[in-house]
């Protein structure tokens, strides 16, 4: 039975330590950078250098069985980013031909969706192939800051060597490739998990898996790790082993250590709406929309309504979201909130009105044991048998879930594989076809 139809933004979290330093009060001031000609107009994240460098020694496996063991000195250089701009100027200055043309032209095109996604692949798109959005999009760098290079802003940096690229996606996959989603019960690769979250967390449309554009994702999302240029990319060969991937400084942004161990920690949204006023609203705006330009897309993006993530994507997630906010926002100042007013905010932010999708309550697997559900999706009803209001799951403290979790659910770290259960009719109305993006369906909230 045919599992591609299964979408989810990826929301595996990693509580792991990170090696790479916080971003600091003084990296802020590199920050406001414009940037119209290369990515969309307005400010970004940017990464502070300091988080390519290890602050710290690092021990790594030294082989993909990780029998053996291998330490990498601190303030090694572990990252560089690819150089985007050499490239452009390069391709527009004719120097490649043939294959390597369209290689080398791929990556870019992949970098350009990422960073000014509305601007390449909606009405206004001039490639003269067929636009891939009609609504409006935020740029998939408004979290995947620079194209996914930015320690600890939702990097790319670990997902080619984590996810690879599945040879065959009906069969069962080789040796490495993929990993299991126990929660809607089916293989991700580098493909299927960019597909995903530009369906969930981008807005409204789909990048389908056998096109161009995913080619050129493809493409880009390899050049994270691999670079463009010798010297670029992941420079400490072992941290592109599987075994390695959670090492990857930064590679993902660990959720506050007192969500997972201090059963008082807990949310207030009613908190977060005054500190979201206060230290939001002046760009995002007090509605959450962000700020659109027919031209170019969002200049800054939204946090809430249809244009922002669906109750699907991770960043639905409260304690996610917060430890994003806590890193990144305000984008003047990084670092400046605190974590009861990150995840205040964050609950305040997942109160807003946004999109479900129709699939939803249907085919999520409702088994608490096969995701974290103190990281709870909204999926529309609570999970049978679990013990957690859906405010409790949303709001914490998650502490005692975690507790119950790791009491009922010895396996729940396993994401062990299993055949996906799927409903009979799960095909039902795709006529066989490729998936068709059936559009949103606002479940209400229960
Ligand atoms: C100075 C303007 C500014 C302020 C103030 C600001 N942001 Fe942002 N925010 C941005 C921009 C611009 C981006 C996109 C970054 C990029 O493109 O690299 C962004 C990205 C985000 C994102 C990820 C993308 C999305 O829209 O979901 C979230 C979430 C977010 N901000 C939340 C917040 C929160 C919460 C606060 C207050 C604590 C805040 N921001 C304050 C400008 C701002
Ligand atoms: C509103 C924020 C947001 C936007 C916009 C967004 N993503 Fe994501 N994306 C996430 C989050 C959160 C994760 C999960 C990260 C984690 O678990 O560490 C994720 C995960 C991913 C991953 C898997 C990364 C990994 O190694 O686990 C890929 C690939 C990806 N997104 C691609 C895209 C693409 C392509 C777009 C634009 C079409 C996009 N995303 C837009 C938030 C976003």
């Amino acid at each position: 039975m045919a599992i591609r139809t299964i979408l989810l933004c990826f929301i595996l979290v990693s509580s792991s330590v990170v090696f790479a330093k916080p971003p600091t009060s003084d990296g802020s001031s590199s920050r406001g950078k414009s940037n119209s000609t290369t990515g969309s107009p307005g400010v970004h994240i940017i990464a502070n250098p300091d988080d390519y460098f290890l602050n710290g020694d690092l021990e790594l496996f030294a082989n993909e069985d990780a029998s053996e063991t291998v330490t990498i000195p601190s303030g090694t250089q572990w990252y560089q980013a690819p150089d985007v701009e050499k490239l452009r100027d390069e391709l527009n200055a004719g120097m490649y031909s043939g294959a390597e043309k369209e290689e080398k032209e791929k990556i870019l095109f992949g970098y350009d969706i990422m960073t000014k996604t509305y601007e390449v692949l909606g009405p206004n798109r001039t490639d003269g192939r067929p636009a891939l959005y009609t609504g409006q999009i935020m740029n998939c760098s408004a979290c995947h800051a620079q194209g996914g290079t930015v320690p600890h802003s939702w990097p790319l940096t670990r997902t080619y060597s984590h996810f690879r690229l599945r040879a065959n996606l009906d069969a069962p996959p080789q040796d490495g490739e993929g990993e299991f989603y126990g929660p809607l019960g089916y293989w991700r690769d580098t493909i299927t998990v960019n597909r995903d979250c530009g369906i969930n967390c981008a807005g409204q449309g789909e990048i389908p898996k056998d096109s161009y554009e995913m080619d050129a994702l493809v493409a880009w999302t390899k050049a994270v790790q691999e670079g463009i240029y010798p010297g670029e990319g992941i420079l400490i060969p072992e941290l592109k082993l599987k075994s390695n991937n959670t090492k990857i400084p930064g590679a993902r942004i660990p959720i506050f250590e007192k969500v997972l161990n201090d059963p008082e920690f807990k949310a207030d949204p009613k908190a977060g709406k005054v500190a979201y006023d206060r230290t939001c609203a002046s760009c995002h705006g007090k509605d959450g929309l962000g700020k659109w330009s027919e031209k170019s897309g969002y200049t800054v993006p939204p946090v809430a309504g249809g244009g922002s993530h669906t109750k699907a994507g991770g960043p639905y997630m409260v304690p996610v979201l917060a430890a994003f906010i806590q890193r990144q926002m305000p984008l003047s100042q990084p670092g400046s909130l605190t974590e009861q007013e990150a995840i205040d905010i964050a609950a305040y932010l997942s109160d807003m009105p946004r999109d479900s999708r129709w699939w939803e309550d249907y085919y999520y697997d409702h088994n608490p044991c096969k995701r974290s559900a103190f990281l709870s999706l909204d999926v529309g009803v609570t999970p049978v048998g679990f013990p957690f209001s859906d405010a409790d799951t949303r709001y914490g403290p998650w502490q005692p879930i975690k507790e119950w979790l790791a009491n009922e659910c010895p396996n729940i770290e396993g994401n062990e594989p299993s055949e996906p259960i799927l409903p009979e009719d799960f095909d039902a109305g795709f006529d066989g076809a490729d998936f068709i993006n059936p559009g949103i369906y606002a479940l209400p909230r229960n």
